[in-house]
């Protein structure tokens, strides 16, 4: 195919092939291009890349940077186009067709260039911030004598040309948005009924510290922190920052079980994190997962095997509580004692036993019906058979059962009954860590020292990581461990970002501190609503236990669905109700949260809870 290139396009293609010579290569490839146009330097390729604000040097700099490695020989003769060149070149034939222009300019090879978003030069030109998209509205302008006035804006800005996320509620639509409405009624098709059924219908578009913002352009404060899992506020500067830089430095790639700069600092970095007062924990090692689910696995598998290797191969039994939840993969499942998330499923795993949980609000009743006290939960720690037991897994405040607090005393008896029996004690605090609780870890409310510790969440707020810690005598007596995305490098990399910032920023106090805000102002709530049974929280994580009234305290489902909803049309994001009866809101904001905005959260979670109380009284 003949094209017609323009006089200017046939000299950038000698300056390429010179660029060949001189770089001693013996084919003539994308980058050889992209050095043409800029050698060339007068066509509108370059006047494009000038307003997009490039400095030519610099990129061409970074072009001799990247081939300099690639090694080549001189060749005597011309150097051929490499075939991905020529069909740049065919590109550039096809760009300048769809602008209905009659040549081939340089300005529709550079968009050829960038077209090809595996060549090198698209690569060199990705990691200075430019794409096909901007650039060619940039070629439209120039042609039509203007400019899209680009150049100097922040790069995010540049991209996502998006104002951020405003820093109050600001509702623009009517709720739920159009949006919002078409999502869920293709989750409905398309996805388990989970999706579209059990949230109120928000669809998340993106998030700035405590506020989130839907696919309508509907801003939300956020009591959800995502699942308990933005500790450090949505869309973090740093974080993003670094996943840029990782995309453009093409460092996101899987490492699997090779090292990668990332996995063993990150895990280093936890290892600081566990408190001196633990003192076999603390020189431990970390394994870095993905999922809270598999920490759970790993950590039952990981105590039935160390008591094998040192001589307890009886002890093979994990004994776990009523109403825990440990995740939905089978083992973490059937150790969770919630009824509807594990039965019926097929399969059962008989070497997990479950115990009550010492529950004082709705307390356990003895069969002549007296109910149970916190000496009576006690006892039956003595109860369990220690001699076929390998650990004991337990929260420690149980989420999924409504935010539920372990009596401190149980706790430290469950402890010193598990160092006494030699079985361990694993602690799972995926959802509790991460200074949620207003502690670096939960645990450390209670002054216990676990064996084996589960995290997960807040460990690293915009990606999947999870993480198993434990002792290393027990890390030591393990067999391969590894899996597929464990410690990969973006994960890896965002969860020390994570870490870091919550460590720099304190925000495990900022956590204590607002909690106790918190906690002061929903208390105060239980004397006006005869609806509000009981409020419990642990820094910045409580739960609001919806009943029908506060003698029977039975659980009033309904209700609580209809404080979620009334919230959420006033901007005010909660999570379904959760717990065993469905009837406990959970309060869980970014540790970044204030007082002022925690404020405005509790003032609309108490004006709707009036209302309810109208509507059902
Ligand atoms: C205490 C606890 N353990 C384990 C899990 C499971 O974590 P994942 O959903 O990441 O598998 C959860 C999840 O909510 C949790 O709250």
């Amino acid at each position: 195919m003949q094209h017609m290139f323009t006089d200017r396009v046939k000299r950038v293609m000698e300056m390429a092939r010179q660029e060949s010579v001189r770089l001693g290569h013996n084919y003539i490839g994308t980058e050889h291009l992209l050095l043409g146009i800029i050698r060339e330097g007068k066509g509108k390729a370059t006047t494009v890349l000038i307003n997009l604000g490039l400095n030519l040097e610099a990129v061409k700099k970074a072009v001799e940077d990247y081939v300099a490695s690639s090694g080549g020989k001189k060749v005597e003769g011309e150097a051929p186009f490499t075939p991905r060149a020529k069909n740049i070149l065919e590109g550039a034939a096809k760009e300048a067709k769809e602008m209905r222009s009659p040549f081939v300019g340089t300005e529709h090879l550079l968009l050829a260039l960038l077209k090809d978003r595996d060549g090198v030069a698209a690569q060199i030109l990705a990691a200075f911030g430019v794409n096909y998209e901007e650039t060619r509205e940039e070629i439209v302008a120039v042609l039509g004598g203007r400019t899209t006035g680009k150049k100097g804006k922040a790069p995010s800005q540049e991209k996502g040309g998006l104002a951020p996320v405003k820093q109050r509620i600001d509702i623009v639509t009517s709720l739920p948005g159009p949006m919002s409405s078409a999502l869920q009624s293709l989750s409905e098709d398309y996805e388990p009924a989970t999706f579209a059924h059990g949230q109120v219908p928000f669809g998340f578009r993106r998030g700035k510290g405590v506020f989130v913002e839907d696919v309508d352009g509907n801003t939300f404060l956020d009591f959800t922190s995502g699942v308990l899992v933005a500790n450090i506020g949505h869309g973090r500067t740093r974080v993003m920052e670094k996943i840029e830089q990782m995309a453009r430095d093409q460092e996101i790639t899987n490492s699997y079980n090779f090292l990668n700069p990332y996995r063993p600092a990150l895990a280093r970095l936890l290892m600081e994190t566990v408190p001196d007062y633990c003192a076999n924990l603390r020189v431990g090692k970390a394994f870095i997962l993905t999922t809270g689910s598999e920490t759970v696995e790993w950590s039952m598998s990981m105590a039935i095997r160390h008591q094998g290797k040192t001589g307890h191969p009886e002890k093979r039994r994990i004994v776990a509580f009523e109403g825990a939840f440990h995740g939905r993969t089978a083992g973490a499942r059937h150790a969770g004692g919630i009824e509807g998330v594990s039965a019926g499923y097929g399969l059962d795993i008989p070497d997990i036993t479950h115990v009550p949980f010492p529950d004082l609000y709705r307390p356990k009743a003895h069969a002549d019906g007296r109910p149970y006290t916190l000496q009576d939960y006690i006892a039956g720690i003595q109860q369990i058979d220690a001699g076929s037991t390998a650990a004991v897994i337990f929260e420690t405040y149980q989420g999924a059962a409504g935010s539920r607090m372990f009596p401190a005393e149980y706790l430290q008896a469950l402890a010193a009954w598990c160092r006494r029996n030699e079985v361990l004690l694993i602690v799972d605090e995926v959802q509790a860590s991460f200074g949620r609780t207003g502690r670096f870890y939960a645990f450390e409310h209670y002054e216990i020292e676990p064996d084996i510790l589960c995290l997960g969440k807040g460990i690293s707020g915009s990606v999947p990581l999870a993480a198993v810690v434990a002792r290393r005598e027990i890390v030591a007596s393990q067999g391969g461990m590894s899996s597929t995305w464990g410690g990969n490098i973006l994960s890896s990399a965002v969860a020390l970002e994570t870490i870091k910032v919550l460590i720099e920023e304190r925000l495990t106090e900022n956590a204590a501190r607002v909690g106790a805000y918190m906690e002061r102002r929903l208390r105060g709530m239980m004397d006006r609503h005869p609806i509000l049974g009981d409020s419990r929280q642990m820094g910045l994580v409580g739960g609001l236990e919806i009943v029908t009234d506060k003698a029977s305290r039975t659980p009033n489902p309904k209700a609580a669905e209809r404080i979620v909803m009334g919230c959420y049309r006033k901007g005010l994001l909660l999570i379904e109700p959760i717990g065993l009866g469905g009837n406990v809101i959970r309060v869980a904001p970014p540790l970044v949260i204030t007082e002022a905005q925690a404020g405005a959260g509790i003032d609309i979670l108490d004006g709707v809870m009036t209302q309810v109380e109208g509507e059902t009284a």
